[in-house]
């Protein structure tokens, strides 16, 4: 059998850029190259599209920018193509591909703007689909579908920037109608890795809170402040899917923001969560019962509260989460017994599955 073609593909025009290349490093050294063969696109943070053809190391660095051999490369929005443009001095080559891996996070990569693009281009690609990528991209819109579906989550208030700046003083008022104790969580509907998401402990807080989301968005998010523990349960497969073993994440800050993340090593990862099992079982139902209801597919990571008088409070849902050596996903994966390259294969398995099912 002949080997499948696989393009992953990294970086992005997107605050969380630098998390997508060490994930894609990690995806990269994971696909069984017996059966695959890896090519590797770069979108830099200016959106440039660039095939990459060195070593892997170059990726997680960034370095990989600066290598001579780089061309211009596009996926084609055209069925009949069925891969990407290759942008070479002497002609344009057209390069099919079997699958598409898209190894980013954030904005233009998990908002679905580049899953419309992989619809349109007709090959198979990795995770969900352009719908529930861009439902779970927007926290007001998850908020909303969850309440809908009936899934238990902070109490909240959405509002657009433009309303707040017309009148601060009304918007602060409908704000604390609903949420009428501090603190209060304060995020831009569209952002992650915790960027222009703050805690705010009295009025005037909020207000500057509402300024600093809204220098990443239009659209902001008011939630309550939850006290519980951060379980995390990853998700895989398509109609039928596969709930891990919750984890918890410990903090090393107030609350999980971006250096707690990615630079503070005193954050601590709990596998398994430190909660009942039977709350564990609830997790994983509510899980799986969210991603079907939300539509996901291929796989998420689905973040939730669980208070100390057994509440479990769906937080977030993404639909590509951070896939490093060091992530949760990854490793609730192996924790359940789907370890590296099964995982990955697994993935691929289900984006060509997805396609072939339309589901
Ligand atoms: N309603 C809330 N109550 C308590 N802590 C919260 C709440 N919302 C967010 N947080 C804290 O902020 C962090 C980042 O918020 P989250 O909604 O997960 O955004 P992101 O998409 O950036 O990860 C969470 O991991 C948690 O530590
Ligand atoms: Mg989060």
């Amino acid at each position: 059998m002949s080997k499948k073609r696989v393009a992953v593909i990294f970086g992005g025009k997107s605050s969380e850029h630098e998390v997508s290349r060490v994930s894609a490093s990690y995806v990269i050294s994971m696909i069984p190259r017996d059966r695959y063969e890896v090519v590797t696109i770069g979108i830099t943070k200016e959106g440039k599209w660039l095939l990459y053809s060195g070593d892997t190391a170059a990726i997680a660095d960034g370095s990989w920018e600066q290598d001579p051999h780089n061309v211009l490369a596009f996926i084609a929005p055209a069925p009949s193509v069925s891969g990407m443009a290759v942008v070479r001095p002497e002609g344009t080559e057209l390069v099919k591909l079997d699958i598409l891996f898209p190894v980013l996070h954030g904005k233009n990569g998990e908002d679905g703007t580049i899953q419309g693009l992989f619809e349109m281009s007709g090959i198979p690609y990795v995770g969900c689909g352009v719908l529930a990528s861009a439902a779970c991209m927007d926290k007001a819109v998850t908020n909303i579908l969850l309440d809908s579906f009936g899934i238990e989550q902070a109490n909240y208030v959405w509002l657009y920037t433009h309303d707040y700046r017309k009148d601060p003083k009304k918007a602060v008022e409908q704000i604390e109608a609903v949420l009428p104790s501090y603190p209060v969580f304060v995020k831009p509907a569209n952002a992650g890795s915790s960027v222009g998401i703050s805690k705010a402990h009295n009025r005037d807080e909020l207000m500057q809170a509402i300024e600093t989301a809204a220098k990443e968005d239009s659209k902001i998010v008011v939630e309550e402040n939850i006290v519980g523990d951060e379980v995390e349960c990853a998700v895989l497969g398509n109609e039928e899917p596969f709930a891990s073993v919750p984890g918890q994440i410990k903090p090393a800050a107030e609350f999980y923001d971006y250096d707690a993340k990615y630079n503070n090593a005193a954050s601590e990862l709990y596998i398994p969560a430190h909660i009942s099992d039977e709350l564990k079982e609830k997790v994983r139902q509510i899980a799986v019962r969210a991603y079907r209801a939300i539509g996901c597919s291929g796989l998420s990571r689905v973040d939730f509260f669980v208070t100390k008088d057994g509440r479990v409070l769906l937080n977030e849902i993404n639909t590509l989460p951070g896939f490093t050596s060091i992530s949760m996903y990854p490793k609730l994966m192996a924790a359940s017994g789907i370890e590296g390259e099964t995982l990955i294969e697994k993935l691929l398995q289900y984006a060509v599955e997805r396609k072939e099912k339309d589901v």
